[in-house]
């Protein structure tokens, strides 16, 4: 299968070196390759040669300093809509900026890339948040896939285990653990470390967004919300609709007082239908130490899914981070690959 990869930032490179590492399990165990023939990002450049790039070389042109033009292939340099649609490729993946208010460019390029007759695989939560109904009737209409399972709770398998098995059981309620920052700086913030410190940490670990007062202040944390609930309700409001707030309140004095009740606070995001409504949140929440949710730690997530038939499941894994995201990518195009 031939390859755009939009978007060469944290996520794009570790996709590139995973699809480099997978190359020959992929080929003798799966009977799957994926070409690589179009890499765009707004920040470095971009290069399209049909008969696939060298991810080695882009790589290493990015790691020492250089930009994608520089790289073997065709140039480009423009907006990459008009591209992706005449691209010749069979999957595009789509690895921009999360935009919460306009779901832009990422959106445009989705539908650029469904017209174009490509399979679709996002880790932008943008365009699952405000548009999952339109993209993926759009997607259905032209016989393609539209997979995102990287959005929420990154390589953690969650979003296909809901759509391929626990709906059926009659979902009721999800909450849980949604940002890695978050709750990489509660924890560390527990153990002592000043807030200011632990965000830095976990920049340099790569978990916070670019700009990290999304996931703060909580935002980060409801895109995924809106995708749970726009996935298993239906829900059609936008991110914003709904009640939200970050862990800027949240002192070491709290995090203390609350030790000593046997509860940690948690920035915890929900989702559940009320009657005819589909209700969503994200907010601090104390959480008792007898509770899955308290136990998790670091950059890691959780989510437990209340179903009406089989009680509560509780998805616990890594929820952030450049390999783990990149892990979310490859099980959608290894479903794609699956397919064909
Ligand atoms: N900034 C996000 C987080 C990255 O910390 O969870 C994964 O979506």
């Amino acid at each position: 299968m031939r390859v755009l990869l939009i978007g060469f930032g944290t996520v794009g490179q570790g996709v590139a070196e995973i699809l480099l590492e997978k190359r020959d399990y992929l080929a003798k165990e799966k009977g799957m390759e994926f070409n690589v023939v179009g890499i765009f990002d707004k920040e470095l450049g971009g290069v399209y040669r049909p008969q696939g790039i060298n991810l080695e070389e882009a790589l290493e042109t990015i790691h020492s300093g250089g930009n994608l033009t520089q790289v073997h292939g065709e140039s480009l340099d423009e907006d990459p809509s008009g591209f992706i649609q005449k691209a010749e490729a069979e999957v595009m993946v789509e690895m921009t900026y999360t935009d919460l208010k306009t779901a832009q460019p990422a959106t445009s390029y989705i539908r650029a890339a469904l017209d174009g007759n490509m399979h679709v695989v996002t880790t932008n939560k943008g365009p699952v948040a405000l548009n999952y109904k339109d993209l993926s009737i759009h997607a259905a209409e032209n016989g393609l896939e539209f997979l995102f399972e990287g959005t929420v709770m990154s390589g953690t398998p969650l979003i296909s285990v809901i759509q391929e098995n626990l709906i059926s059981s009659h979902i009721r309620e999800v909450k849980g653990i949604l940002n890695g920052t978050t709750n990489y700086i509660l924890s560390r913030m527990e153990e002592g470390l000043s807030y200011q410190k632990a965000l830095e940490k976990s920049q340099e670990l790569g978990y916070a967004e670019a700009q990290p007062e999304a996931d703060v202040r909580g935002w980060d944390a409801l895109a995924k919300v809106s995708i749970l609930a726009n996935v298993i309700f239906g829900a059609n409001r936008k991110p914003f609709d709904y009640p939200c707030e970050g862990i800027t309140e949240v002192s070491a004095n709290d995090l203390i007082r609350v030790k000593d009740q046997g509860k940690r606070i948690k920035l915890i995001g929900k989702t559940w239908m009320e009657g005819n409504f589909v209700k969503a949140s994200v907010g601090p929440e104390e959480i008792d130490f007898t509770h899955p949710l308290a136990g998790v730690k670091g950059a890691f997530n959780a989510l437990t899914i209340t179903t009406e038939d089989v009680g509560e499941v509780t998805i616990v894994g890594p929820g952030a981070g450049q390999r783990e995201s990149a892990y979310g990518v490859l099980r959608d195009l290894m479903a794609i690959g699956g397919k064909q």
